[in-house]
């Protein structure tokens, strides 16, 4: 066994921050963050807008790289690997973006396909098999010939987590999938992360500053505040902490998606 496969065998942590620091033209933006995600568990990464919840993420891609500290993925140091390594790794983790990132001139079933697409022993048959698979249990298989234009935003994520999943990655990140939709498609988009969980018990980190959305799906909640780790455990420790910033956090945005619905 390589040391490589011999480490992963071995870690219970399939992500793994120690002590990142991460500056912009000397400003700033993560300082000394250090967490750990199990292997099947689910983190939410919480905080305002800017505190560094999406460049945490494209840390993991490798499409960011630290000033200081390591990063781990399923047991291997990636912190200082090559571009050609982190397609390695791009392999095993995927990440859905916010803006969804389809491919705007096909359809949804050849966005879905797309990572399958070339693979060896894998007939057209079942292709369609898997594509049908994965678009049932995101609720967009009565779309499948449309075009991503012809989507709303809610089904268009819901298509970027079809194709995330057809790659059949070992964990997936989720950045701010519930942003920007009304209040019935977040939760709708909620429900499907869910199952997703349910279903494959894949690692997943998910970015949000949704409270409704982390209480559905969190094992584990960090909570960053100017690019610093100020809380790092359990969602029902985030929930009942009296932490005066935390709970005022909570507050707000339980209130958003109430003030919507009464609109
Ligand atoms: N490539 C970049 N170059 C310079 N500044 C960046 C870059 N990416 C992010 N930032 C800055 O880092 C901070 C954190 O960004 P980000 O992680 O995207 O915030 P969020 O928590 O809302 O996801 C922001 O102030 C942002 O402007
Ligand atoms: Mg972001």
């Amino acid at each position: 066994m390589s040391e490589a496969a011999k480490n992963s065998a071995e870690t219970a942590n399939f992500f793994e921050f120690r002590n990142v620091c991460k500056a912009f033209d000397d400003r700033p933006v993560l300082k000394d963050v250090s967490f750990t995600v199990k292997r099947g568990e689910t983190c939410v990464i919480m905080g305002r807008s800017g505190v560094g919840k999406s460049v945490s993420l494209k840390h993991i891609m490798g499409f960011l790289q630290a000033d200081s500290g390591q990063i781990l993925v399923d047991g291997v140091d990636v912190t200082h690997f090559s571009e050609a390594q982190f397609e390695q790794v791009r392999r095993k983790v995927t990440m859905v973006f916010q803006s969804g990132a389809l491919f705007d001139s096909l359809t949804v079933r050849d966005n879905i396909a797309f990572p399958l697409d070339g693979q060896p022993g894998l007939t057209y048959d079942d292709l369609e098999a898997y594509v049908a698979k994965i678009a049932n249990m995101l609720e967009v298989d009565h779309v499948l010939d449309k075009l991503p234009s012809e989507l709303s935003t809610g089904m268009k994520r819901a298509v970027a987590i079809g194709r995330a999943l057809a790659q059949n990655p070992e964990a997936i990140l989720f950045d701010e999938p519930t942003t920007m939709v009304d209040p019935i498609m977040a939760g709708h988009a909620g429900d499907l992360i869910l199952r997703l969980k349910k279903a494959f018990h894949k690692t997943s980190i998910v970015v949000t500053h949704d409270t409704h959305l982390a209480k559905k799906l969190a094992d584990v909640v960090i909570f960053l505040q100017e690019g610093e780790v100020t809380f790092f455990g359990p969602w029902a420790g985030f929930e009942s902490s009296n932490d005066p910033f935390l709970k005022n956090f909570r507050m707000q945005d339980e209130l958003i998606p109430a003030l919507d619905v009464t609109l």
